[in-house]
């Protein structure tokens, strides 16, 4: 495929650079949005939208950012099939509106919320098993946790453990990101997807025969083709946990940061609603979704060219000044409204309430009343990775 010209319009970022961006990406976003909406990064190979007004902009015009990529390939190799999020309406609609019913707010609260409230309490259990000295709350809370809520939300067998979703999730996301084509991320996807295709052929007949409220029966239920089924279901599994996983660590860390923010939470003074959204807009957990350029187009003055690869920096936009005051600042008065953490537009996240429902109203309150001294431990570090996905990898907590 030829290269796709750049135009010369846009200014250009030769000094962006992804390794430094796994340790702290804000610093070159804030340099990147001073350049302008729309900035090129060779080292990515992508036009960069950096300002809330691009990216929220881009969402409202999928005709031109279409999802439906020839370039961005890594997420249907991870996932064997290409799912709901790499597919333009007609088609994502039609896949997409057989999910929301049971991801709904109504669904979430009468079905799902008892079953968030029983993991959370087993695994606070665990946490406080596991101890002082050692414990580690990204491993022995919000990781089994998420992994749970989703092996109930898929409809999975009480055979399937949190470790082999926890492994699911992490294989696919790291083939996800995997543009330099490394074999063995590959390998681990390919084995991934077997474990997991090995289970539906067992459950999806079942489910045929005995439907349920779970979001792989209401995929088989609209009579979508199974390979379209299953490439969902690979998808879900790919960010139904990494996400939320990260959600918990993070309002663990950023509520510890700053205390009185914290206690203004615990005393109920802000709710763990408004803590969740503002920790979604200061911390994102992805901090770039992909597009293409569908064809030739102007945006915000840039000559855009059919096929130029396109990052939407969600994680930017999200400290922008112009819609954020202070933006750097954690404030979880601020109610956040309008963050772009879940995505806007058609693609916006389906498991949106879920999520918040899973952390803001089960795991965030019922581990600070369970353990109501929980803070970082000062002699285990922090360790955080990625940029395109940004999390948590170990958080060591002591009580
Ligand atoms: C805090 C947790 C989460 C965050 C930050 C998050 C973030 C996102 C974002 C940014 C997108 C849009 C991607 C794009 O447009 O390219 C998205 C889409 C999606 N998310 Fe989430 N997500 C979270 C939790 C979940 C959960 C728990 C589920 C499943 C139960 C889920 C399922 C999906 C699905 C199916 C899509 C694709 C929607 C579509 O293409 O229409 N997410 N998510």
């Amino acid at each position: 495929m030829t290269p796709t010209l750049i135009s010369a319009d846009i200014p250009v970022a030769d000094w962006f650079d992804p390794h430094e961006a796994m340790v702290d990406p804000y610093p070159q976003f804030a340099r990147l949005r001073a350049l302008g909406p729309i900035v090129h990064a060779p080292a990515v190979g992508r036009v960069f939208l950096t300002t809330h007004e691009a990216v929220s902009g881009a969402e409202r015009r999928p005709e031109i950012f279409s999802s439906y990529s020839e370039q961005n390939l890594t997420m249907m190799r991870a996932l064997g099939g290409r799912p709901m999020l790499r597919k333009d309406d007609p088609e994502h609609a039609a896949e997409r509106s057989a999910i929301n019913p049971t991801l709904r707010p109504k669904a979430i609260t009468s079905v799902w919320s008892p079953r968030f409230a029983e993991n959370v309490a087993v695994w606070a259990e665990h946490l406080l098993e596991i101890g002082p000295e050692r414990a580690d709350l990204n491993r022995d809370f919000a990781a089994p946790v998420a992994s749970q809520n989703l092996i109930d939300l898929l409809g999975f067998p009480e055979e399937v453990d949190v470790e082999s979703m926890r492994r699911w999730s992490t294989s696919y996301i790291a083939g996800i990101g995997n543009l330099l084509d490394d074999a063995a991320i590959w390998r681990r996807c390919d084995e991934s997807q077997s474990e997991v295709d090995a289970l539906l052929d067992e459950l999806l007949p079942r489910l045929r025969e005995a439907p349920d409220g779970s979001v792989t029966s209401h995929l088989l239920q609209v009579g979508l083709p199974e390979e379209v089924v299953r490439a969902n279901v690979h998808l879900t599994i790919s960010g139904g946990m990494n996400e939320p996983q990260h959600m918990i660590t993070n309002m663990v860390w950023a509520l510890s940061l700053h205390p009185e923010q914290r206690d203004a939470v615990l005393a109920g003074e802000v709710s763990w609603g408004d803590a969740f959204e503002e920790t979604a807009r200061w911390q994102s957990p992805i901090g770039m979704i992909p597009r293409e350029v569908a064809v030739d187009s102007e945006f915000l003055g840039a000559q855009l060219p059919e096929g130029t690869n396109v990052g939407l920096l969600l994680a930017s936009a999200n400290r922008d000044e112009q819609v954020f005051p202070d933006a750097d600042r954690y404030d979880a008065r601020r109610t956040a409204r309008g963050h772009l953490a879940f995505g806007s537009g058609v693609h916006m996240c389906a498991g949106r309430w879920a999520a918040k429902n899973a952390i803001a109203e089960h795991a965030l309150p019922a581990l600070y009343e369970r353990i109501p001294s929980l803070r970082l431990d000062p002699e285990r570090p922090t360790l955080w990775d990625g940029w395109v996905f940004r999390g948590i990898t170990a958080l060591p907590v002591t009580w």
